[in-house]
């Protein structure tokens, strides 16, 4: 991909990226290309005919957890829903027992390796959100931990403190004191030791209320970190207005958005982020409304939602072909739903493009065109990836 609007993908044919140091000093066609930037040849990616993208942007990962849910997936297969397992004390709150339980070493080294599977797959920047930790130590150890693995990965780590994921079981019914719990302490505390770039909530009937996400993200908001929405995955709460009235730079999910809610988010500039690996594990039957979304002219992201639960998918490309199959994005909107349109979610505006003067964050596919990366299944075509100058692999 390349600054030009007119081709397909803004395609470059025999085209030519010259890095210098973290940054892209060149693109265009080979033969156009200033001598002076032309490194030694022991320097040069040769792809033979294969494409470049913009390293991949996964804008939405809970990439860090303890155990796994396998079991729940067999009773899923039984007949049992998500929603009846987390209402009878399962789902979230299983894996935030195991994630209390777990040591920072095993969370380390697990989310270390989920995190490689990403960057073989060409991510060099992903977000991480917290939220099975539940109390305030153990979601700051999730921020800590997510921050380090920028360091391990040497890749951007965009974090977003989700506290408003499930009601903790120490809490019962003192939805209350929860609440008051994550605004007094837990955002304050992971604002102040710079843990968390955005805050998140989890909008939904077996969550939180529109009310009580409004004064999480509010209480996010003041205090300067950028604002996430869980909305409208299982049902109709209101959630991508909501989004759009507090200004969040996404609403995730959206299965049951309304109309009204998606023209609120392309007023608002809110983009959607859609997560069609929870769409496809849930079996869920109701698609986001792509051709509303689509019409109004709202950004359309893809990402993994990597998690135990709804979406265990360590593949961002398979995330690329569920968009197309099951939600009807083109494969040129799925790619650009994770670089273009994925890097402003986080705030990158230095990324997500291949042009002069932004960050080298290149991906190198062994493939003959930019369709097939949303086209094949449980293939891996990357044959490089380059984050900030540095060759990752
Ligand atoms: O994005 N929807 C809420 N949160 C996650 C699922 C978390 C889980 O089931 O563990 C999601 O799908
Ligand atoms: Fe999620």
């Amino acid at each position: 991909m390349s600054p030009t609007e007119t081709e397909p993908y803004g395609a470059v044919r025999d085209g030519l990226v010259c890095v210098s140091g973290d940054r892209i000093a060149w693109v265009g066609p080979a033969p156009d290309a200033p001598a002076e930037l032309v490194a030694d040849p022991g320097a040069v990616i040769d792809l033979d005919g294969g494409w470049v993208t913009p390293g991949l942007v996964d804008a939405h990962t809970h990439l860090i957890f303890g155990g796994t849910r396998a079991r729940e997936f067999e009773q899923r297969l039984g007949g049992a829903t998500y929603e009846e397992i987390a209402r009878a004390g399962g789902g979230i709150l299983s894996t935030v027992a195991a994630t209390r339980d777990a040591d920072r070493g095993t969370l380390e080294r697990s989310g270390a390796g989920r995190l490689a599977r990403l960057v073989d797959h060409g991510v060099t920047t992903v977000e991480i959100k917290s939220g099975y930790g539940l109390d305030v130590e153990s979601e700051l150890r999730m921020l800590e931990i997510a921050r380090a693995l920028a360091e391990t990965a040497s890749v951007t780590v965009h974090t977003t403190l989700l506290g408003a994921h499930a009601l903790p079981p120490e809490f019962g019914d003192d939805r209350e004191g929860y609440l008051a719990l994550v605004c007094d302490e837990m955002i304050p505390e992971a604002v102040g030791r710079g843990l968390a770039d955005a805050v998140d909530a989890f909008c939904e009937g077996i969550a939180f209320s529109p009310t009580e996400c409004e004064r999480v993200l509010r209480a996010g908001g003041e205090r300067g970190l950028a604002l996430r929405l869980h909305a409208d995955q299982l049902s109709d709460t209101g959630g991508a207005g909501l989004a759009a009235r507090l200004g969040a730079r996404s609403a995730d999910h959206l299965e049951y958005a309304s109309v009204e809610g998606i023209e609120a988010m392309a007023e608002s500039g809110t983009a959607a982020v859609l997560l069609p690996g929870a769409y496809y594990f849930l079996g869920e039957r109701r698609r986001p409304p792509v051709d509303v979304l689509r019409s109004v002219g709202v950004p359309m992201v893809v990402a993994t939602d990597l998690n135990p639960g709804s979406s265990p998918v360590a593949s961002p490309l398979m995330a690329l072909n569920l968009a197309c199959v099951l939600f009807g994005l083109t494969p040129e909107e799925a790619l650009n739903g994770m670089t273009r349109s994925a890097a402003p979610v986080l705030a990158l505006e230095d990324r997500g493009v291949i042009r002069a003067g932004l960050r080298a964050d290149l991906a190198c596919w062994s493939v003959g065109h930019p369709a097939e990366l949303s086209y094949w299944i449980g293939a891996n075509p990357c044959a490089a990836v380059v984050c900030a100058g540095r060759r990752l692999r």
